[in-house]
């Protein structure tokens, strides 16, 4: 598919990716590549982070891999140290490490109701705070916890703590250090980990005839939005405002 945008629309600019290695962090790290800005990903799985970086460069994206866990505050302040060492700065933050598995409430043990939120929401908040430096932050959330979802209680405790944080940090940032923090919060999207742990197929086949358009969101959908966010072409918004006190 071509691009609406320009491909210069990131030329010049940093971006460091949690959880770019596969799916939609990896469409994200592809696209912003795309469109000009060179690449960090942070992952846990040395693999995973090697076949993703071997790919950006192979089609002429500057990529650098970092192995890390968002859990461990040492491996934030490390990767974002690394960042900055490789490319002497960084100017977008995303933040779309997440784990995720189908649990009854009853049957999730609270350790792994924390885990899920360990990396999801203070994982967020981890590198947002270690990153703290201008420039843009975004992060990727999800539709479910916007009303209740089946056996993802942790999942979406955890990611309404993401998008509390984004909004947080928009006002807070925003006003005081000029960052523009935004969120996006995918509904379900093809070919990703998610669908494929959380959705069996007769469920997706299901409820495609319920989607607007018939069909699944892509991860082209969510990269698209999110080059967006992040260029120039988005600037502040004023409907998070309200007074200091
Ligand atoms: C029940 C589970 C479980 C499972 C782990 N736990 N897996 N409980 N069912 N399937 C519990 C464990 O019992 C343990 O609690 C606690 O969680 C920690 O488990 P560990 O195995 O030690 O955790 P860890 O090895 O760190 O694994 C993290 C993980 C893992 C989240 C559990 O599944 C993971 O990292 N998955 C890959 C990431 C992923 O799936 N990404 C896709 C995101 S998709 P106890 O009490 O026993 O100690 C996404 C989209 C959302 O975000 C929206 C979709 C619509």
């Amino acid at each position: 598919m071509e691009s609406p945008f320009k491909a210069d629309v990131l030329k010049g600019k940093v971006a460091l990716v949690t959880g770019g290695g596969s799916g939609i962090g990896f469409e994200i790290c592809t696209q912003f590549g795309k469109h000009g800005a060179s690449i960090a990903i942070m992952g846990r799985r040395r693999s995973v982070l090697d076949s993703a970086v071997d790919a950006l460069t192979a089609i002429g994206i500057p990529a650098v891999g970092f192995e890390g866990d968002v859990r461990r505050q040492e491996d934030c302040k490390r990767v974002v140290e690394s960042t900055f060492q490789h490319y002497s700065k960084i100017d977008i933050l995303v933040n779309k490490a997440a784990g995720n598995f189908l649990a009854s409430a009853e049957d999730l043990s609270p350790n792994g109701f924390k885990t899920v939120l360990d990396i999801d929401s203070v994982g967020t908040f981890t590198m947002c705070h270690e990153a703290l430096n201008g420039g843009a932050i975004l992060s990727i959330s999800a539709t479910l916890h916007l009303t209740a979802s089946w056996y993802q209680i942790h999942v979406s405790a955890a990611k309404a703590a993401v998008d509390a944080t984004t909004r947080n940090l928009a006002l807070e940032w925003g006003t005081d250090y000029d960052i523009r923090v935004n969120g996006i919060a995918p509904g379900p999207i093809g070919d990703t980990v998610g669908m494929s742990k959380l959705a069996p197929d007769e469920i997706t086949s299901k409820a495609r005839d319920y989607m607007p358009l018939y069909k699944l969101g892509e991860k082209w959908d969510i990269a698209m939005a999110a080059l967006y966010l992040t260029s120039d072409a988005a600037d502040g918004g004023l409907w998070l405002s309200r007074p200091r006190h």
